[in-house]
Protein backbone atom coordinates (compact mmCIF):
# COMPACT_ATOMS: atom_id res chain seq x y z
CA UNK A 1 0.00 0.00 0.00
CA UNK A 2 1.13 3.39 -0.62
CA UNK A 3 1.33 6.39 2.01
CA UNK A 4 -1.83 7.94 2.47
CA UNK A 5 -2.34 11.30 2.65
CA UNK A 6 -4.88 12.30 5.40
CA UNK A 7 -4.60 16.00 5.29
CA UNK A 8 -1.89 17.95 2.53
CA UNK A 9 1.62 17.30 3.11
CA UNK A 10 0.83 14.92 6.18
CA UNK A 11 0.85 11.27 5.52
CA UNK A 12 0.00 8.04 7.11
CA UNK A 13 3.14 5.44 6.62
CA UNK A 14 2.38 3.07 9.25
CA UNK A 15 2.83 -0.60 8.73
CA UNK A 16 -0.29 -2.91 9.10
CA UNK A 17 0.38 -6.00 10.58
CA UNK A 18 -2.26 -8.70 9.36
CA UNK A 19 -1.07 -11.82 10.70
CA UNK A 20 -0.68 -10.54 14.82
CA UNK A 21 -3.06 -12.81 16.65
CA UNK A 22 -1.68 -12.21 20.31
CA UNK A 23 -0.78 -8.62 21.59
CA UNK A 24 1.13 -9.46 25.18
CA UNK A 25 -2.10 -11.62 25.59
CA UNK A 26 -4.81 -9.28 24.23
CA UNK A 27 -6.18 -11.77 21.32
CA UNK A 28 -6.47 -9.57 17.96
CA UNK A 29 -7.97 -11.48 16.02
CA UNK A 30 -8.50 -8.52 13.49
CA UNK A 31 -4.62 -7.88 13.49
CA UNK A 32 -3.35 -4.70 13.63
CA UNK A 33 -1.80 -1.59 13.03
CA UNK A 34 1.08 0.85 13.86
CA UNK A 35 0.89 4.01 12.44
CA UNK A 36 3.54 6.37 11.89
CA UNK A 37 2.88 9.77 10.50
CA UNK A 38 5.24 12.09 8.14
CA UNK A 39 4.57 15.71 7.96
CA UNK A 40 6.21 17.40 5.08
CA UNK A 41 6.54 20.96 5.87
CA UNK A 42 10.40 23.59 5.87
CA UNK A 43 10.73 21.08 8.50
CA UNK A 44 9.92 16.90 7.97
CA UNK A 45 8.60 15.50 10.74
CA UNK A 46 7.80 11.90 11.54
CA UNK A 47 5.44 11.08 14.26
CA UNK A 48 6.12 8.02 15.84
CA UNK A 49 7.46 4.76 14.28
CA UNK A 50 6.34 0.94 14.12
CA UNK A 51 7.56 -2.00 15.11
CA UNK A 52 10.55 -3.16 14.27
CA UNK A 53 9.96 -6.00 11.84
CA UNK A 54 7.32 -3.57 9.94
CA UNK A 55 10.59 -1.02 9.55
CA UNK A 56 10.87 -1.94 5.43
CA UNK A 57 7.75 -0.99 5.29
CA UNK A 58 7.43 1.98 7.43
CA UNK A 59 10.84 2.76 5.19
CA UNK A 60 9.28 1.83 1.94
CA UNK A 61 6.36 4.23 2.57
CA UNK A 62 8.54 7.35 4.08
CA UNK A 63 10.44 6.91 0.78
CA UNK A 64 7.82 7.19 -1.58
CA UNK A 65 7.36 10.83 -0.23
CA UNK A 66 11.09 11.53 0.39
CA UNK A 67 14.40 10.48 1.36
CA UNK A 68 14.37 9.64 4.89
CA UNK A 69 17.50 11.99 5.24
CA UNK A 70 15.46 14.92 4.74
CA UNK A 71 13.78 14.06 8.29
CA UNK A 72 14.42 17.29 10.86
CA UNK A 73 12.11 15.63 14.07
CA UNK A 74 11.13 12.01 14.85
CA UNK A 75 8.56 12.79 17.54
CA UNK A 76 8.62 9.26 19.83
CA UNK A 77 4.91 10.16 21.86
CA UNK A 78 5.28 6.61 23.65
CA UNK A 79 7.76 4.79 24.62
CA UNK A 80 6.56 1.11 24.23
CA UNK A 81 8.61 -0.78 21.30
CA UNK A 82 5.40 -1.23 19.06
CA UNK A 83 5.98 2.83 18.51
CA UNK A 84 9.44 3.19 19.38
CA UNK A 85 10.57 -0.40 17.46
CA UNK A 86 12.31 1.47 14.06
CA UNK A 87 13.18 4.35 15.85
CA UNK A 88 17.12 2.93 15.86
CA UNK A 89 17.14 2.16 12.52
CA UNK A 90 15.17 5.73 11.30
CA UNK A 91 18.08 7.29 13.62
CA UNK A 92 20.48 6.09 10.83
CA UNK A 93 18.10 7.05 8.05
CA UNK A 94 17.60 10.35 9.05
CA UNK A 95 21.02 11.82 10.93
CA UNK A 96 20.37 15.17 11.31
CA UNK A 97 16.91 14.37 13.01
CA UNK A 98 16.43 15.61 16.58
CA UNK A 99 13.96 13.53 18.99
CA UNK A 100 11.02 14.87 20.27
CA UNK A 101 9.62 13.34 23.67
CA UNK A 102 8.08 14.01 26.84
CA UNK A 103 10.70 13.93 30.07
CA UNK A 104 10.03 10.30 30.76
CA UNK A 105 9.65 9.36 27.26
CA UNK A 106 13.63 10.68 27.18
CA UNK A 107 14.49 8.23 30.65
CA UNK A 108 12.27 5.04 28.60
CA UNK A 109 14.40 5.46 25.43
CA UNK A 110 17.64 5.75 27.10
CA UNK A 111 16.78 2.91 29.53
CA UNK A 112 15.44 0.65 26.63
CA UNK A 113 17.81 1.41 24.00
CA UNK A 114 21.10 2.39 25.53
CA UNK A 115 21.91 4.96 22.65
CA UNK A 116 23.18 8.69 23.16
CA UNK A 117 20.50 10.06 20.85
CA UNK A 118 20.01 13.75 20.51
CA UNK A 119 16.42 14.04 22.73
CA UNK A 120 14.52 17.75 22.73
CA UNK A 121 12.53 17.32 25.51
CA UNK A 122 9.02 18.62 25.72
CA UNK A 123 6.22 19.28 28.17
CA UNK A 124 2.64 20.04 28.36
CA UNK A 125 1.86 23.37 26.18
CA UNK A 126 5.14 23.38 24.53
CA UNK A 127 5.00 24.00 20.52
CA UNK A 128 7.39 23.79 17.80
CA UNK A 129 6.86 25.73 14.32
CA UNK A 130 7.61 23.88 11.46
CA UNK A 131 6.98 26.46 8.44
CA UNK A 132 3.31 26.74 7.91
CA UNK A 133 2.38 24.48 10.71
CA UNK A 134 2.64 24.37 14.58
CA UNK A 135 3.26 21.13 16.60
CA UNK A 136 1.72 21.38 20.39
CA UNK A 137 2.46 18.66 22.89
CA UNK A 138 0.46 17.47 25.59
CA UNK A 139 1.60 15.10 28.16
CA UNK A 140 -0.79 12.53 28.92
CA UNK A 141 0.72 10.27 31.31
CA UNK A 142 -1.11 7.49 31.68
CA UNK A 143 -2.41 6.64 28.49
CA UNK A 144 -1.01 4.50 28.75
CA UNK A 145 2.70 4.50 29.92
CA UNK A 146 4.02 6.82 32.20
CA UNK A 147 6.23 8.33 29.10
CA UNK A 148 3.11 8.94 27.01
CA UNK A 149 2.27 12.45 25.07
CA UNK A 150 -0.19 13.69 22.00
CA UNK A 151 0.78 15.98 19.67
CA UNK A 152 -1.47 18.50 17.90
CA UNK A 153 -1.32 20.44 14.84
CA UNK A 154 -3.86 23.40 15.48
CA UNK A 155 -3.52 24.32 11.51
CA UNK A 156 -5.06 21.37 10.55
CA UNK A 157 -7.86 20.68 13.81
CA UNK A 158 -5.72 17.17 13.42
CA UNK A 159 -4.46 14.95 16.96
CA UNK A 160 -2.10 12.38 16.87
CA UNK A 161 -2.50 10.64 20.08
CA UNK A 162 -0.86 7.94 20.28
CA UNK A 163 -2.32 4.92 21.80
CA UNK A 164 -5.40 6.89 22.56
CA UNK A 165 -8.56 6.29 20.78
CA UNK A 166 -6.61 3.12 18.92
CA UNK A 167 -8.30 -0.17 17.61
CA UNK A 168 -6.50 -3.48 16.79
CA UNK A 169 -7.24 -3.95 13.13
CA UNK A 170 -5.57 -4.88 10.35
CA UNK A 171 -6.95 -3.17 7.12
CA UNK A 172 -6.87 -1.95 3.84
CA UNK A 173 -8.92 1.35 5.06
CA UNK A 174 -7.79 3.84 6.88
CA UNK A 175 -10.51 6.09 7.49
CA UNK A 176 -13.53 4.98 10.14
CA UNK A 177 -16.31 5.73 7.37
CA UNK A 178 -14.65 3.02 5.51
CA UNK A 179 -15.55 0.80 8.50
CA UNK A 180 -18.39 1.30 9.84
CA UNK A 181 -19.40 2.14 13.97
CA UNK A 182 -20.75 -0.85 14.34
CA UNK A 183 -17.11 -2.64 14.24
CA UNK A 184 -15.08 0.02 15.47
CA UNK A 185 -17.13 0.28 18.65
CA UNK A 186 -16.32 -2.98 19.48
CA UNK A 187 -12.99 -2.47 18.37
CA UNK A 188 -11.94 0.54 20.12
CA UNK A 189 -14.25 -1.15 23.46
CA UNK A 190 -12.17 -4.27 23.51
CA UNK A 191 -8.82 -2.08 23.47
CA UNK A 192 -10.10 0.81 26.15
CA UNK A 193 -10.81 -2.31 28.48
CA UNK A 194 -7.87 -4.63 27.84
CA UNK A 195 -5.18 -1.69 27.86
CA UNK A 196 -7.00 1.71 29.06
CA UNK A 197 -9.35 0.87 31.97
CA UNK A 198 -6.79 0.95 34.98
CA UNK A 199 -6.23 4.94 34.02
CA UNK A 200 -9.66 6.11 33.81
CA UNK A 201 -8.85 9.38 35.84
CA UNK A 202 -5.61 9.80 33.91
CA UNK A 203 -8.25 9.35 31.24
CA UNK A 204 -10.54 12.24 32.13
CA UNK A 205 -7.54 14.88 32.90
CA UNK A 206 -6.38 13.97 28.97
CA UNK A 207 -9.56 14.20 27.70
CA UNK A 208 -10.12 17.93 29.64
CA UNK A 209 -6.68 18.86 28.42
CA UNK A 210 -7.66 18.36 25.23
CA UNK A 211 -11.51 19.86 25.16
CA UNK A 212 -10.51 23.20 24.31
CA UNK A 213 -9.11 21.57 21.33
CA UNK A 214 -10.90 22.27 17.73
CA UNK A 215 -10.48 18.86 16.47
CA UNK A 216 -11.58 17.29 13.02
CA UNK A 217 -9.55 14.28 13.04
CA UNK A 218 -7.72 11.95 15.53
CA UNK A 219 -5.35 9.88 14.01
CA UNK A 220 -4.43 7.56 16.66
CA UNK A 221 -1.33 4.71 16.30
CA UNK A 222 -2.99 1.82 16.20
CA UNK A 223 -6.08 1.09 13.14
CA UNK A 224 -8.41 3.29 11.89
CA UNK A 225 -8.37 7.32 11.61
CA UNK A 226 -11.26 8.88 12.90
CA UNK A 227 -12.94 11.86 10.59
CA UNK A 228 -16.68 11.05 10.77
CA UNK A 229 -17.59 9.59 13.92
CA UNK A 230 -15.51 11.87 16.24
CA UNK A 231 -18.64 12.61 18.69
CA UNK A 232 -19.21 8.84 19.09
CA UNK A 233 -15.78 7.82 20.10
CA UNK A 234 -14.93 10.73 22.16
CA UNK A 235 -18.20 10.41 23.81
CA UNK A 236 -17.36 6.35 24.34
CA UNK A 237 -14.40 7.49 26.25
CA UNK A 238 -16.21 9.72 28.49
CA UNK A 239 -18.62 6.96 29.49
CA UNK A 240 -15.40 4.52 29.99
CA UNK A 241 -13.25 6.77 31.41
CA UNK A 242 -16.19 7.07 34.06
CA UNK A 243 -16.62 3.43 34.43
CA UNK A 244 -20.41 3.93 33.30
CA UNK A 245 -21.89 0.68 32.42
CA UNK A 246 -25.45 -0.47 30.79
CA UNK A 247 -28.25 -2.01 33.13
CA UNK A 248 -27.09 -5.68 31.77
CA UNK A 249 -25.09 -8.93 33.41
CA UNK A 250 -22.32 -10.52 32.57
CA UNK A 251 -22.30 -14.56 33.91
CA UNK A 252 -18.16 -15.44 33.58
CA UNK A 253 -17.61 -18.99 34.87
CA UNK A 254 -15.90 -22.41 34.50
CA UNK A 255 -16.94 -25.61 35.44
CA UNK A 256 -15.69 -28.75 36.25
CA UNK A 257 -18.23 -31.41 36.39
CA UNK A 258 -21.35 -29.63 34.93
CA UNK A 259 -22.82 -28.02 37.93
CA UNK A 260 -20.98 -24.19 38.10
CA UNK A 261 -22.28 -24.64 34.31
CA UNK A 262 -26.23 -25.76 35.68
CA UNK A 263 -26.11 -22.56 38.41
CA UNK A 264 -24.70 -20.19 35.77
CA UNK A 265 -27.80 -21.47 33.30
CA UNK A 266 -30.25 -21.14 36.27
CA UNK A 267 -28.99 -17.27 37.14
CA UNK A 268 -29.20 -16.57 33.43
CA UNK A 269 -32.74 -17.81 33.24
CA UNK A 270 -33.72 -15.58 36.68
CA UNK A 271 -32.13 -12.52 35.14
CA UNK A 272 -33.97 -12.72 32.14
CA UNK A 273 -36.95 -13.24 33.80
CA UNK A 274 -36.65 -10.18 35.67
CA UNK A 275 -36.15 -8.22 31.88
CA UNK A 276 -32.58 -8.01 32.50
CA UNK A 277 -30.03 -8.57 29.29
CA UNK A 278 -27.54 -11.50 29.96
CA UNK A 279 -23.88 -12.35 28.27
CA UNK A 280 -22.95 -15.58 29.69
CA UNK A 281 -19.16 -16.80 29.45
CA UNK A 282 -17.38 -19.77 29.71
CA UNK A 283 -13.82 -19.19 30.44
CA UNK A 284 -13.13 -22.59 28.43
CA UNK A 285 -14.16 -21.08 25.19
CA UNK A 286 -13.71 -17.43 25.42
CA UNK A 287 -10.86 -15.38 25.88
CA UNK A 288 -10.47 -13.19 28.84
CA UNK A 289 -9.30 -9.98 26.54
CA UNK A 290 -12.59 -10.81 24.68
CA UNK A 291 -14.54 -11.56 28.41
CA UNK A 292 -13.19 -7.89 29.15
CA UNK A 293 -15.37 -6.27 26.56
CA UNK A 294 -18.27 -7.70 28.10
CA UNK A 295 -17.41 -6.34 31.45
CA UNK A 296 -17.15 -2.31 30.50
CA UNK A 297 -20.39 -2.75 29.32
CA UNK A 298 -22.09 -4.79 31.87
CA UNK A 299 -23.43 -3.18 35.60
CA UNK A 300 -23.44 -6.60 36.98
CA UNK A 301 -20.65 -9.25 37.36
CA UNK A 302 -21.04 -12.72 38.21
CA UNK A 303 -18.62 -14.86 38.13
CA UNK A 304 -18.80 -18.39 38.84
CA UNK A 305 -16.12 -21.31 39.99
CA UNK A 306 -16.30 -25.13 41.42
CA UNK A 307 -14.02 -25.55 44.23
CA UNK A 308 -10.36 -26.81 43.21
CA UNK A 309 -7.58 -27.52 45.56
CA UNK A 310 -9.00 -25.09 48.46
CA UNK A 311 -9.25 -22.32 45.44
CA UNK A 312 -10.80 -21.68 42.20
CA UNK A 313 -10.17 -23.26 38.39
CA UNK A 314 -6.94 -22.16 36.78
CA UNK A 315 -9.03 -20.11 34.53
CA UNK A 316 -10.87 -18.44 36.57
CA UNK A 317 -8.06 -17.46 38.76
CA UNK A 318 -6.24 -16.13 35.54
CA UNK A 319 -9.48 -14.24 34.95
CA UNK A 320 -9.89 -12.49 38.58
CA UNK A 321 -5.97 -11.68 38.46
CA UNK A 322 -6.64 -9.86 34.86
CA UNK A 323 -9.05 -8.24 36.56
CA UNK A 324 -7.67 -7.01 39.78
CA UNK A 325 -4.99 -5.73 37.04
CA UNK A 326 -7.49 -3.89 35.06
CA UNK A 327 -9.64 -2.54 38.30
CA UNK A 328 -13.12 -1.98 36.80
CA UNK A 329 -15.03 -0.28 39.49
CA UNK A 330 -18.89 0.90 39.90
CA UNK A 331 -20.25 -2.75 39.30
CA UNK A 332 -22.33 -5.03 41.44
CA UNK A 333 -21.05 -8.37 42.12
CA UNK A 334 -21.86 -11.89 42.58
CA UNK A 335 -20.00 -15.24 43.30
CA UNK A 336 -21.06 -18.30 42.90
CA UNK A 337 -19.70 -22.00 42.70
CA UNK A 338 -20.20 -25.89 43.26
CA UNK A 339 -17.94 -28.08 45.96
CA UNK A 340 -17.02 -31.31 47.04
CA UNK A 341 -16.08 -30.70 50.33
CA UNK A 342 -14.26 -27.48 50.94
CA UNK A 343 -16.36 -24.68 50.12
CA UNK A 344 -13.52 -22.25 48.84
CA UNK A 345 -14.34 -19.99 45.64
CA UNK A 346 -17.27 -18.17 46.53
CA UNK A 347 -15.05 -16.80 49.09
CA UNK A 348 -11.80 -16.14 46.92
CA UNK A 349 -14.19 -14.66 44.25
CA UNK A 350 -15.64 -11.99 46.50
CA UNK A 351 -11.98 -11.32 48.19
CA UNK A 352 -11.34 -9.78 44.71
CA UNK A 353 -14.50 -8.25 44.24
CA UNK A 354 -14.31 -6.96 47.94
CA UNK A 355 -10.75 -5.50 46.43
CA UNK A 356 -11.91 -4.19 43.82
CA UNK A 357 -14.34 -2.27 45.53
CA UNK A 358 -17.67 -3.80 44.16
CA UNK A 359 -21.23 -3.41 46.14
CA UNK A 360 -22.05 -7.23 46.73
CA UNK A 361 -26.06 -6.52 47.34
CA UNK A 362 -26.71 -10.53 47.58
CA UNK A 363 -24.78 -13.27 49.32
CA UNK A 364 -22.83 -15.60 47.04
CA UNK A 365 -24.40 -19.24 46.77
CA UNK A 366 -23.27 -22.46 46.96
CA UNK A 367 -24.10 -25.50 46.24
CA UNK A 368 -22.90 -29.49 47.17
CA UNK A 369 -21.91 -32.18 44.34
CA UNK A 370 -24.85 -31.46 41.91
CA UNK A 371 -27.79 -29.08 41.90
CA UNK A 372 -31.12 -30.96 42.47
CA UNK A 373 -34.05 -29.16 40.73
CA UNK A 374 -35.24 -27.08 44.11
CA UNK A 375 -31.78 -25.84 44.50
CA UNK A 376 -31.90 -24.79 40.96
CA UNK A 377 -35.18 -23.00 41.41
CA UNK A 378 -33.69 -21.67 44.27
CA UNK A 379 -30.68 -19.96 42.06
CA UNK A 380 -32.76 -18.89 39.77
CA UNK A 381 -34.66 -16.95 41.96
CA UNK A 382 -31.20 -15.40 43.07
CA UNK A 383 -30.87 -14.28 39.66
CA UNK A 384 -34.51 -12.86 39.61
CA UNK A 385 -33.65 -10.71 42.63
CA UNK A 386 -30.36 -9.74 40.90
CA UNK A 387 -32.22 -8.50 38.00
CA UNK A 388 -34.15 -6.35 40.57
CA UNK A 389 -30.98 -4.69 42.12
CA UNK A 390 -29.72 -4.23 38.49
CA UNK A 391 -33.07 -2.70 37.34
CA UNK A 392 -33.57 -0.55 40.12
CA UNK A 393 -29.54 0.85 39.69
CA UNK A 394 -30.70 2.08 36.12
FE1 LIG B 1 0.59 0.80 21.33
FE2 LIG B 1 1.33 1.38 24.70
O1 LIG B 1 1.64 0.92 22.89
Amino acid sequence: MDPVEIKPGIYWVGGIDWELQNFHGYLTQRGTTYNAYLIVDEQVVLVDTVKHYLFDELRARISKVLDPAQIDYLVANHVEMDHSGSLPRMVELAPRAKIITSPKGEQGLRRHYKAAWPFEVVKSGDSLSIGKRTLQFFLTPMVHWPDNMVTYIPEEKLLLPNDAFGQHIASSERYDDEIGWAILHEEAAKYYANIVLPYGEQVKKALTALSGLEIEMIAPSHGIIWRTYLPQILDAYQHWAANDSEARALIVYDTMWGSTGQMAQSLRDGLEQAGVPVTLRNLKTTHISDVLTDVIRSRAILIGSPTLNMGVLPTVGAFLTYLEGLRPKNRIGFAFGSYGWGEQSVKKIEAVMSALGWEMPIAGVKTQYRPDQDELASIREVGAELGAVIKGSE
